[in-house]
């Protein structure tokens, strides 16, 4: 059922249960800078996530595996300056709260303190129950990540779609509604069949956001660097690019060089 889209001065974990109760689906995008998280904010994006892929993207590591508590706190912390609508949500990088919960508890604190963010997201289902409830008995809201989970790579050997042999199914299944009776506030779901996706998503009463997923679910997530075509060598069948920056900024760049190289910048007009 859809009715009449709700003005939301600031979006909460709860505002986004309740878009889903009214089918109003949900935007979220990733920012790990003030100025571009100042920007997708104005636009009006419901969640932002300081997503561990700025371990990829910021820093060019193969995998999200790398990035550090601290580096995580300053991306956060950058964004967080920058919002005034949308909910922000951390990632907790590898190895800050797969260990034990007590650590996870203090990975989460630590992240909640030093940035401001709202929420964080931890991957995996019930492997981290016990991490996941601790998080969550301190106040923290919790965001849920399954299906293909970056952390694990080296577990699947590969970033191809998950959950399509009936048992992986069936775990992704239980391991979201044992999230979501543990009381997370929403669900990411990565590189699954559209149909299983669908099916999880009716299945729960938390929203769940899709990358990969189809349009059978409460939401889209995109890494803001792929949709704007920053990153020319990820082509995932998922990714739609809203714009080539990568050949924009190749341009401008080049016309500043010559520009410079011509002396024809800076120009009477551009000195004192
Ligand atoms: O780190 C990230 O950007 C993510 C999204 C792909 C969901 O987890």
């Amino acid at each position: 059922m859809s009715t009449a889209k709700k003005e939301y001065k600031r979006i909460t974990t709860n505002s986004l249960v309740e878009m889903k109760g009214n089918g109003h689906k949900i935007a979220m995008l990733t920012a790990y800078d003030y100025t571009m998280a100042k920007i997708i904010d104005r636009a009006g994006i419901d969640v932002i996530l300081v997503g561990d892929s700025a371990s990829n993207v910021m820093a060019g590591h193969e995998t999200t595996l790398p990035i550090t508590l601290d580096e995580m706190i300053y991306h956060a912390s950058a964004v967080i300056r920058a919002v005034e609508r949308s909910l922000v949500v951390v990632d907790l990088p590898f190895g800050s709260y797969q260990g034990n919960s007590k650590s996870a508890l203090e990975s989460a604190i630590k992240i909640m303190k030093c940035s401001g963010g709202h929420a964080v997201k931890l991957e995996g289902g019930s492997e981290i129950r016990e991490s996941v409830s601790r998080i969550l008995t301190a106040g923290i809201p919790v965001m849920g990540h399954l299906g293909l989970t970056p952390q694990s790579i080296y577990k699947f050997g590969t970033y191809t779609v998950r959950a399509k042999e009936i048992e992986e199914a069936a775990k992704l299944k239980e391991d979201a509604l044992l999230l979501e009776s543990l009381g997370c506030f929403a669900i990411v779901l990565e590189k699954v069949p559209a149909k299983l996706a669908k099916e999880v998503a009716e299945s729960l009463r938390i929203p769940v956001i899709g990358i990969g997923a189809g349009n059978g679910v409460d939401g889209q997530v995109l890494v803001t660097h792929d949709m704007l075509g920053m990153t020319h060598e990820f082509n995932p069948r998922f990714l739609r690019r809203y714009v080539d920056l990568f050949s924009e900024m190749t341009t401008a760049f080049k016309r500043y060089i010559a520009d410079v190289k011509s002396l024809d910048f800076p120009n009477e007009k551009e000195q004192y």
